[in-house]
């Protein structure tokens, strides 16, 4: 740990979520009548970095949202959750959107992003921040912005001793020259069998898929399975976490939860274990609230849920 508090660094996406509530999820061609409308802030690297910052570390957000309300609005999302945003620019091409629909029976989600803003992240602007990226304890990135410019922020986290986890979210296929500049990568079940070919339904099959992305040169695989827990592999051998059985209101941003969660604890220097159970907990917590940023923990409800395990 270099810093008194733990201190991240996040590299992603910033959107606004649109979210349409309905009884179920739909099928191709039907229309069906839903319950509710809600604008959420979100985004990958959003809602990480407010999971991080809620559990108490220091964060900075390297991003570009849109000149436009949605923008004014995400800008407002960080400041309240005290995340320092000098390294947020302002686009042209507008704010990222993700438009989704969660189930109210089920709580799952499906979601279609339009990344504008985000999808002009330049390397420049990781370069900008590079003094931050190097003294962070933790850089933290996923898969919203292009691959290029979290490369880079990878890239000079490797040089100044920053440790770096890569959420592979959405799934794209990674060369191993990127995967080899993580020090954890962690996908979910569905991203790690895209990447890997390999299903991931059966401990047989995470277990095949994260020593796949090992040999495809990720130092350390994290992969979420759900309710089934969580499955990590590294040099140092197998480690597994279970899930905290709560009642599901709406998965969405559980993953970033979860990724913020683990980033707080490897930050403060907890051994794997401990940061693999942080995470859980958060993923737990986000799960029973509507929303992605307001379905966030803080750290006093997630040591509640981990009572003596914290
Ligand atoms: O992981 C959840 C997030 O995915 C949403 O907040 C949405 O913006 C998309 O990026």
């Amino acid at each position: 740990m270099k810093n008194a508090q733990p201190t991240i660094v996040v590299v992603g996406s910033l959107n606004s979520d649109l979210v349409f509530r309905a009884p179920r999820l739909l099928a191709p061609g039907e229309t069906l009548t839903g319950t509710g409308f809600d604008e959420f802030a979100g985004g990958k690297g959003l809602n990480q970095a407010v999971a991080a910052a809620r559990l108490g570390a220091r964060v900075s957000m390297v991003g570009r949202v849109g000149a436009d309300g949605y923008g004014d609005r995400l800008l407002a999302t960080l400041a309240e959750a005290q995340i320092d945003a000098a390294a947020v620019g302002r686009d042209p091409a507008g704010s990222g959107l993700a438009f989704i629909i969660v189930s109210e029976s089920t709580g799952e989600n499906i979601i279609g992003i339009l990344p504008r803003a985000n999808g002009n992240l330049s390397i420049a602007d990781v370069e900008a921040a590079a003094d931050a990226i190097a003294a962070a304890d933790v850089l933290m990135l996923q898969l919203e912005v292009p691959v290029a410019t979290s490369v880079r922020a990878a890239e000079i986290a490797r040089a100044h001793g920053t440790r770096v986890i890569l959420n592979p979210a959405p799934a794209q296929p990674l060369s191993r020259d990127v995967l080899a500049l993580c020090d954890f990568v962690t996908p979910n079940e569905g991203e790690a069998a895209r990447l890997t070919g390999i299903p991931t339904d059966t401990d047989d099959g995470a277990r095949g898929a994260a020593e796949a992305l090992r040999e495809q040169g990720a130092a350390a695989v994290v992969m979420t399975l759900g309710g089934r827990g969580v499955y990590a592999l590294s040099a140092e051998g197998e480690r597994r976490a279970p899930a905290f059985p709560v009642k599901v209101v709406d998965t969405t941003a559980a993953g970033d939860a979860f990724s913020g969660g683990l980033a707080f604890g490897l930050a403060s220097d907890l051994p794997l274990d401990a940061a693999l159970r942080w995470g859980c907990a958060a993923g737990a917590l986000a799960c029973t609230r509507l929303g992605a940023v307001p379905s966030l923990p803080s750290q006093a409800e997630a040591r509640a849920l981990l009572g003596g395990q914290a």
